[in-house]
């Protein structure tokens, strides 16, 4: 409440974010949205290390590993201490309980990259919502020094709910695309993320 929060929704609101959802750009401006992104970072833990899990340990789904970096706005640069907020839905394609209500994100994570840009997420293959014929896929915030808030989100190659929208704008940003291929070591199922830094 107060400052903080109206400060907090006036940067947000500012940012006109590059989401790559684009059903989900009208929910960013959604209060309710906002509102539960400044809470869910109230949790943030004080202590952000490169690797951290998402979804715990037990959490039925099969095993994902994120491996990411970000990069400095011109792409050839690696930006490190950018904090990386993450989450995404179950195997069952909620974000969270019924009872938990909307904008609530059971399966969060947040890392802080390394001196290489890099972060790393263990967690579980998200599924598609169940009642929205949306390609499965994680959403990530990013901020950090000289970064303003920013969305980026991944998707999965081979994912029957991909758009041709989504597989060409993903190809028009080569390696920075967010569609990325699926490879599979051990039963662990590994994608790359490279996340480029946008100017606003
Ligand atoms: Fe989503």
């Amino acid at each position: 409440m107060g400052m903080e929060r109206r400060s907090f929704l006036t940067a947000i609101t500012a940012l006109a974010p590059m989401l790559y959802f684009r059903s989900e750009v009208l929910a960013a401006q959604d209060v309710d949205f906002l509102r539960a992104l400044e809470r869910a970072q109230r949790e943030r833990p004080r202590l952000l290390t490169a690797t951290a899990r998402i979804a715990p340990a037990e959490e039925p789904g099969a095993p994902l590993v994120i491996h990411g970096r970000v990069f400095r706005p011109h792409g050839r640069t690696a930006a490190p201490d950018v904090v990386v907020f993450a989450y995404h839905t179950d195997a069952t394609g909620h974000y969270d309980r019924p009872s938990a209500g909307p904008h609530s994100w059971r399966l969060r994570g947040w890392t802080k990259t390394d001196a290489e840009g890099r972060f790393e997420f263990a967690t579980i293959r998200p599924a598609p919502y169940p009642n929205r014929p949306v390609a499965a896929h994680v959403h990530l915030s990013i901020d950090g020094p000289g970064v303003p808030r920013q969305d980026a989100g991944l998707l999965f190659e081979g994912d029957p709910g991909l758009t041709d929208a989504e597989r060409q704008e993903s190809a028009r940003a080569g390696r920075f695309g967010s569609v990325r291929p699926v490879e599979v070591r051990d039963g662990v199922q590994h994608v790359t993320l490279n996340i480029r830094i946008a100017t606003s």
